[in-house]
């Protein structure tokens, strides 16, 4: 039997051979009684043609339909002149065919299998198979087994041993919701899902292994965005005998052999890194977008000179207040500043007070602004000065509390940016942000919480805050960013277990808790615990910026929806009494009644 060609592989200098091809009917033509015929397989197309004078293959050719799955066996052969299509690879042959067979029949599909379709997504993914043999979602899963594959080659250059950990386990804490299975061996006890490998990988670096990764499916059950799916895989890595230093350069060899191999792209040898500190301060989110400026510039202390109740209060009572400046921003109308003000009523600002500046010469005349009544005009000028204002920019106020005012703002920031063009396509820029304070404050449960999480290490000079001033603290974290999106992060570990107990005894975490939850972890590090950091990459986020897909699902084979939810199989799904009753479970009778 002839070898199979791929469909895509046809070139000129295969002219005059007899080769034998499969594929799915793409589409079905008839010109006089010659059928053209485009095959499909995963590797591309090439069309076949059906001349009438063999009856038996051009009946059968006639009855395709598409998607009908084929196989075909005939000659190479130039395409006559004016028929060469320069758009395909394999544009400048056909395959002249004499004989061919149907493997299989397929219903109408119920989309077009092509890059054109434009039906819904919930479509799409009800029929998953069918939209995965488009050829840009089979491009994508390409992507995606060259990028695993470009990892796992440079982990394994660089000594990595790879190494499964479990699934059913009990909870990791990365600040989500846990999935939980319940255990039938032990009724009314749960297995949790990994929200990460996280504890797994730091026993692995105890147990000697030096340097572990996986590329590791994680499961959070947490409100569901575009860059944010309830399983998802992270590329993790930890290392034994290391520094920040260490982790960062394998961690950016790393994504370098991942974009190498996945677009071709050739990133820097090192990434710019920013303070944790310095990202609030300027962008207002730990994620920076650095891209384009629009950056923040604290006026809080100038503030304690005014009047003015907005700006007065947050400034004497520990609040910030920021100026945005947008250059040639006096151009917006009422209309869009009314519409900015209402996009960070969501982030909970009370107002956006706004100045033109129509002209810096002429203070206070030369500014428009509903608050420059407000202010006094030496007040108004050390305000231009502090931020740079020039003719014909716009300045945005946030005041308030912290946490209020860098969220407004900071997402303003880059809504704004997007909208005045400032984002230019294909510019890549990646930051690393490090110094991460310790813990952040909860409010609702008046605590510190981790703010990576609690196996994170401080800075050894800040070690004596811990009981005294936690909330000051930096930690060994750090995050890497892509023009604002987080694509990995990590940490040095604490591997001393009096200082995590340390940590526990901070995060409120009572002495029966830590060892009810991790217990194994804290024994396991009075075991000669080396000093280990590592990292994940968020392999999703990476791919889907590679590809430049708005959303996280085109990358992944079979993806949920934003409700968690697969609407193919339609998971999750009921299960039988018997199965209820085996697993000692009883539903509550408000179930019962609405099914
Ligand atoms: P972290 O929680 O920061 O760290 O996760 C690491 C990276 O995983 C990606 N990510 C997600 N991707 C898709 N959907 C999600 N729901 C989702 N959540 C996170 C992000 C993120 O940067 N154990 C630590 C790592 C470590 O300290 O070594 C951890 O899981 O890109
Ligand atoms: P008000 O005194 O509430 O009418 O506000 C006067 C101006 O200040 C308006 O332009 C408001 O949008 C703006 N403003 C009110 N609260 C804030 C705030 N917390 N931050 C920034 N601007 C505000």
């Amino acid at each position: 039997m002839l070898a199979r060609t791929h469909c895509g592989d046809f070139r000129v200098h295969h002219i005059g051979q007899t080769v034998r091809l499969n594929g799915w009917a793409q589409t079905n033509r008839d010109h006089g009684g010659v059928v053209f015929i485009d095959v499909r397989d995963r590797f591309g197309l090439v069309q076949v043609v059906i001349h009438p004078d063999d009856p038996a293959v051009h009946q059968i050719a006639h009855g395709l339909r598409q998607q009908d799955v084929i196989e075909v066996v005939g000659e190479v052969i130039a395409r006559a002149d004016g028929t060469v299509n320069t758009k395909l690879p394999t544009g400048g042959v056909e395959v002249m065919v004499t004989a061919i067979t149907v493997l299989n029949r397929s219903e109408t599909p119920p989309f077009m299998i092509d890059d054109y379709c434009d039906t819904g997504e919930q479509h799409r993914l009800e029929y998953r198979y069918l939209d995965l043999r488009r050829p840009k979602m089979q491009n994508y899963m390409a992507l995606r087994h060259r990028v695993s594959h470009a990892a796992r080659s440079f982990l394994d250059s660089q000594n990595f041993l790879e190494i499964e950990t479990p699934i059913l386990n009990k909870s990791t804490p990365e600040g989500a919701r846990d999935y939980l299975v319940p255990s039938r061996v032990y009724p009314g006890s749960f297995f949790a899902l990994p929200q990460s490998p996280q504890i797994f990988k730091q026993l692995l670096m105890v147990a000697g292994m030096d340097r572990y990764y996986q590329i590791a499916r994680c499961f959070r059950d947490e409100d569901l965005r575009a860059d944010r799916q309830p399983e998802f895989t992270q590329v993790d890595i930890e290392l034994s005998f290391v520094q920040q230093d260490d982790v960062m350069a394998v961690a950016e060899g790393l994504l370098r052999s991942m974009f190498e191999a996945g677009v071709g792209i050739h990133l820097p040898e090192t990434f710019p890194r920013m303070t944790y500190a310095e990202a609030m301060d300027k962008y207002g989110l730990d994620r920076p977008d650095v891209r384009f400026g629009l950056e923040h510039v604290n006026i809080t202390e100038l503030m304690k000179r005014v009047e003015f109740k907005v700006f007065r209060e947050p400034a004497d009572n520990g609040g910030l207040v920021k100026i945005m400046r947008v250059p040639g921003g006096s151009t917006l109308s009422r209309k869009q500043i009314d519409e900015y003000t209402k996009f960070v009523s969501i982030y909970g600002a009370k107002g956006l007070a706004w100045i033109k500046v129509n002209d810096v010469t002429d203070l206070p005349a030369g500014l428009q602004s509903p608050i420059v009544k407000f202010l006094p005009a030496d007040i108004l000028a050390e305000m231009l000065a502090a931020c740079g204002a020039e003719t014909g920019d716009l300045l945005f106020f946030g005041a308030g509390d912290e946490k209020v005012v860098n969220d407004a703002l900071g997402n303003l920031r880059v809504k704004v940016g997007h909208d005045m063009g400032l984002v230019v396509e294909g510019d890549h820029r990646f930051v690393w942000v490090v110094d991460f304070p310790m813990f952040a404050w909860n409010s609702d449960e008046k605590r510190p919480e981790a703010l990576h999480h609690p196996f994170t290490a401080p800075y050894d000079e800040d070690l004596d805050k811990l009981e005294s001033d936690p909330l000051n603290m930096r930690s060994q974290a750090y995050d890497l960013v892509w023009n604002g999106t987080e694509i990995g992060g990590g940490s040095i570990r604490i591997h001393n277990p009096e200082v995590q107990a340390r940590v526990f005894k901070a995060l409120k975490i009572s002495d029966e808790e830590a060892e009810s939850k991790f217990g194994f972890l804290i024994t396991a590090l009075k075991y000669g615990a080396p000093p280990h950091g590592g990292l994940a990459f968020g392999l999703d986020r990476v791919l889907s910026l590679m590809a430049g897909v708005d959303s996280i699902r085109d990358v992944i084979a079979f993806p949920k929806t934003q409700r968690a939810a697969d609407p193919m199989s339609n998971a999750p799904g009921e299960v039988a009494d018997a199965q209820w009753k085996e697993l000692g479970l009883r539903k509550r009778r408000t179930i019962q009644e609405n099914t």
